[in-house]
């Protein structure tokens, strides 16, 4: 299997912090879906904002590399990161309010996002922008494409953000939580549009859940963060049937349907 993602040894600090992420190790191949889970303030988000090169100003990175495609990215110029992002890496973050433009309606935020990575007609990427918000369970593609963020309910602004990363068909999909908001019928068909995307596109994928139940549904492997660091990390079944650290049983007792499974 080819390692699409390779993170080593990485560690980030803030400002006047500890730090926030240490030593941390993690493959992604080819085509996986992989879930990282952990408390809050464990340095998920900080690992994927550092994979992406979007750590805030008061960051930085104190040892390690982040490699892609075979490429030490973290080395990349500010071109080669407006290529690549968007492009080849998608990120959905944790907030989608903070990523849509307020006085933008969506349509055109949508049309101008793909028609900056793709070369493809206008009439192209309305379609194209369309179909993806109908997957995403925006049935409405039109009506959605005519209003303004502030018109959408928090569920259907994370809706739009993942339709958003979606059509980029990018290698890979970096994903902060991007369900946490929603009802868990939405939360299905969402994971399910995830594992048709990999399975269609060859997407792989690192997502961020505070559910290790929705991690156990959607990834192949399991990556337990505590205080920055990796506890665990092993498939799924292993995770889940026969967890080696304390700290990960802890968390399947937090789920009333796993518990005594
Ligand atoms: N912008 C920032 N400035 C200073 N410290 C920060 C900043 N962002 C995060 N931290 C610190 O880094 C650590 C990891 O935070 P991070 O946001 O990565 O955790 P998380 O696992 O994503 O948490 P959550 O589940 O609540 O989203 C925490 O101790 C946090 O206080
Ligand atoms: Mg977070």
């Amino acid at each position: 299997m080819n390692k699409l993602l390779e993170v080593k040894d990485l560690t980030v600090q803030y400002d006047g912090g500890d730090y926030a992420i240490k030593n941390i190790n993690i493959d992604v191949n080819d085509q996986e879906i992989i879930g990282i889970v952990g408390e809050s303030g464990s340095g998920k988000t900080t690992l994927v904002r550092a994979i992406i090169n979007l750590l805030s100003s008061n960051a930085k990175i104190v040892s390690g590399e982040v490699i892609f495609c075979g490429e030490n990215i973290e080395k990349y110029n500010k071109e080669q990161w407006r290529k690549l992002r968007g492009n080849e890496i998608a990120m959905i973050f944790q907030n989608p309010g903070s990523y849509l433009n307020p006085i933008m309606k969506i349509g055109k935020q949508f049309i101008e996002s793909i028609r900056s990575h793709r070369d493809i007609s206008k009439a192209q990427a309305i379609k194209k922008a369309k179909d993806t918000l109908e997957k995403m369970g925006l049935d409405d593609g039109d009506r959605m494409m005519n209003s303004y963020p502030y018109q959408l309910s928090g569920g259907m602004k994370q809706r739009v953000a993942i339709a958003m990363a979606m059509a980029m068909e990018p290698k890979l999909i970096l994903a902060d939580e991007p369900t946490s908001a929603l009802d868990v019928i939405t939360q299905a068909q969402i994971a399910n549009e995830l594992l048709d995307l990999r399975d269609k596109f060859e997407t792989s994928i690192v997502m961020i859940t505070h559910n290790i139940g929705f991690a156990a549904y959607i990834a192949d492997r399991i990556v337990v963060m505590y205080d920055g660091k990796v506890v665990e990390c092993d498939n799924k079944s292993q995770i889940i049937l026969e967890p080696k650290a304390q700290y990960t049983r802890t968390l399947l007792q937090t789920i009333p349907e796993l518990k005594g499974s």
